[in-house]
């Protein structure tokens, strides 16, 4: 699967996108090592702290179906149908996505391919707890 169809599953994964509050359609489509794509989408809550990213949607989703290795994950966000933007990903799916993913995992958005190494150099893992 190439970066530019992973990205265009996060777009049509953008449509669940239960987003009532911010107004904010989040899409993300992780392409696990097997081959498999989890989407997820982000989804909101009254209380607004309760809302969960769909970069976070997608992977707990995989890891829930036992998945935890993953190569890609492409992540498209918009208010109005236009994801020409980059939509890039919170400090928290970041981290998430550092468990289970070294550097080079890749992270596509609109303007390309990127890897988790760039946007999260010196993160906490598990042998900071060595
Ligand atoms: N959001 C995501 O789903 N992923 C991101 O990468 C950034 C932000 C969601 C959370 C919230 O529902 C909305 O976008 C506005 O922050």
């Amino acid at each position: 699967m190439t970066c530019e169809e992973l990205y265009q599953e996060a777009v049509k994964a953008s449509s669940k996108s239960y987003s009532k509050y911010s107004g904010f359609h989040v899409g993300a489509a992780l392409l696990a090592e097997d081959g498999r794509v989890f989407t997820g989408c982000n989804i909101e809550n009254a209380s607004y702290s309760m809302t969960i990213c769909a970069e976070r949607t997608a992977i707990f989703k995989a890891v829930s179906e036992e998945c935890t290795s993953y190569s890609a994950i492409a992540v498209a966000g918009s208010s109005d149908d236009d994801f020409s933007a980059p939509c890039t990903p919170c400090g928290a799916c970041l981290q998430v996505m550092s468990e289970f993913c070294g550097d080079d995992f890749v992270i596509v958005l609109s303007d390309g391919a990127h890897k988790l190494g760039d946007f999260l150099p010196k993160r906490f893992t598990e042998d900071n707890m060595a």
